[in-house]
């Protein structure tokens, strides 16, 4: 029966399947973490709003159209988070986490929110799993956390990889680079489609990325800031790249390449899967010197990326096995009821998995609902208080001491 309420567009209900294959991404992304030494964090769902604008840039697609915000009792401006990295800096930031040794390398996983178009990989409620390493300028962090997210989706098996790399470079050389692209855009502005015409003082960068047949071919003849890199900027780009390069990863310079938040500086980077369609980037990030004193902190290099869970699962598209049960414990007789739960019980604290029936089958029932949950033995209480213990494979069945059921069922065990 239907019911008249659905999730809300652009939001899904995680069913027990998907629920599998998750855990297993995220188990694994923890596994990966922990061995490089990142240490789980947490921030809250909401945020003040001026953390965005602050953080992500008030000339972004996602402050100016995709922010969940609204007014709490109080009259204050909150937002569910778009993104992790500007909550991270704030939480590193309110716990005086500068004063630890650096850098303080930190891994977290959990709901963001966008309201976006939905498509297939683009949601308004996602999730992401990343990394951010706080306190290093050495290219190599960029390599270290590169590598990472590489070892993800190459442990995972994620198909039909491709790394993009660019370099945003500093704050300073940026703001030279950013004038001539305006000069650029201005020159050929009657080219321009309307969207990039309006930004091209605010966020001239993102005509890079715009589809529209004009603007691409003024983007042709674009300077490109990788091209005009120069001294510690280059310096530091050409290391991050030896590094990849002896670490054996592959990857392509993309002069274009640019992402949707405003607190890149120096290296940028995209992981895309060509059987992603549209939505064809799985994960990426960036370092972003400049963001924790963009939000009143001292100068903090850093970098991190994040990578779309959904993203993900839609690549690698596999069944997870389901896990059965060690047991069923099965009654022939209705007055065994609160033996059998305890019996399930005391499997279930020995370690192995076990279920009773809950919904007051007959004994044939048990027995097809023991099957159909891929149980590989059923115990049968007798009204007599004796028991059988049924193999499921070979349809074996033999008397057994229920007093001593754990032994019996472990030491079965091959
Ligand atoms: P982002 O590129 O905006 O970066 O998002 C990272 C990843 O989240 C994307 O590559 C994509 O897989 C996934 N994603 C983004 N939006 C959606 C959506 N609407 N539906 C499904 N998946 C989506 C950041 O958020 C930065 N905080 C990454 C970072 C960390 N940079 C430095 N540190």
């Amino acid at each position: 029966m239907a019911s008249k309420y659905q999730a809300s567009r652009g939001t899904f209900d995680v069913l027990p399947d998907q629920a599998r294959k998750r855990a297993r991404v995220e188990r694994t992304a923890a596994a990966i973490f922990a061995r490089a030494g990142y240490e789980p964090i947490a921030t809250p769902i909401f945020e003040d709003t001026e953390l965005f604008e602050r953080g992500v840039g008030r000339s972004t697609d996602i402050v100016r159209k995709e922010m969940f915000s609204f007014e709490d009792k109080g009259g204050r401006s909150l937002t569910l988070r778009p993104e992790g990295t500007a909550p991270i800096c704030r939480a590193y930031l309110e716990h005086g986490m500068h004063k630890l040794a650096q850098p303080v390398k930190l891994s977290y996983l959990g709901p963001f929110f966008r309201h976006e178009r939905p498509q297939a990989g683009r949601h308004r409620q996602f999730h992401q799993l990343g990394i951010e390493c706080i306190g290093a300028d050495s290219p190599l962090a960029d390599a270290e956390a590169i590598m990472l997210l590489s070892d993800l989706l190459g442990e995972l098996g994620v198909p039909g990889l491709g790394l993009r790399l660019g370099s945003l470079g500093s704050l300073g050389s940026r703001q030279a680079y950013l004038e001539r692209l305006k000069a650029h855009l201005r020159a050929h502005e009657d080219q321009l489609s309307e969207d990039v015409r309006e930004r091209i003082e605010i966020n001239p960068l993102r005509a890079f990325d715009s589809a529209e047949a004009g603007t691409r071919e003024v983007m042709a003849s674009a300077p490109t800031i990788v091209e005009g890199l120069e001294g510690e900027d280059a310096e530091h780009f050409a290391a991050v790249r030896a590094l990849l390069e002896s670490a054996g990863i592959a990857y392509e310079v993309d002069p274009t390449l640019v992402r949707g938040l405003d607190y890149y500086t120096r290296t940028i980077f995209s992981f895309d899967c060509d059987v992603l369609g549209a939505q064809s980037e799985i994960g990426g990030g960036g370092r972003y010197d400049g963001l924790i004193e963009q939000l009143g902190g001292p100068a903090v290099p850093a970098v991190g990326w994040a990578a779309g869970i959904e993203r993900i699962l839609l690549a690698l598209d596999e069944e997870e096995e389901r896990a059965g049960r060690d047991a069923f414990v099965a009654i022939a007789d209705d007055g065994q009821r609160a033996r059998a739960m305890a019996l399930a019980v005391e499997l279930r604290h020995a370690g192995l998995s076990a279920e009773v029936d809950l919904a007051g089958r007959s004994l044939k029932g048990q027995l097809k609902h023991a099957n159909r949950i891929d149980a590989r033995r059923v115990l049968i209480l007798e009204a007599d208080g004796s028991a059988q213990l049924r193999e499921m494979e070979t349809g074996e069945q033999r008397p057994v001491d229920p007093g001593n059921l754990v032994d019996e069922m472990t030491g079965g065990e091959s």
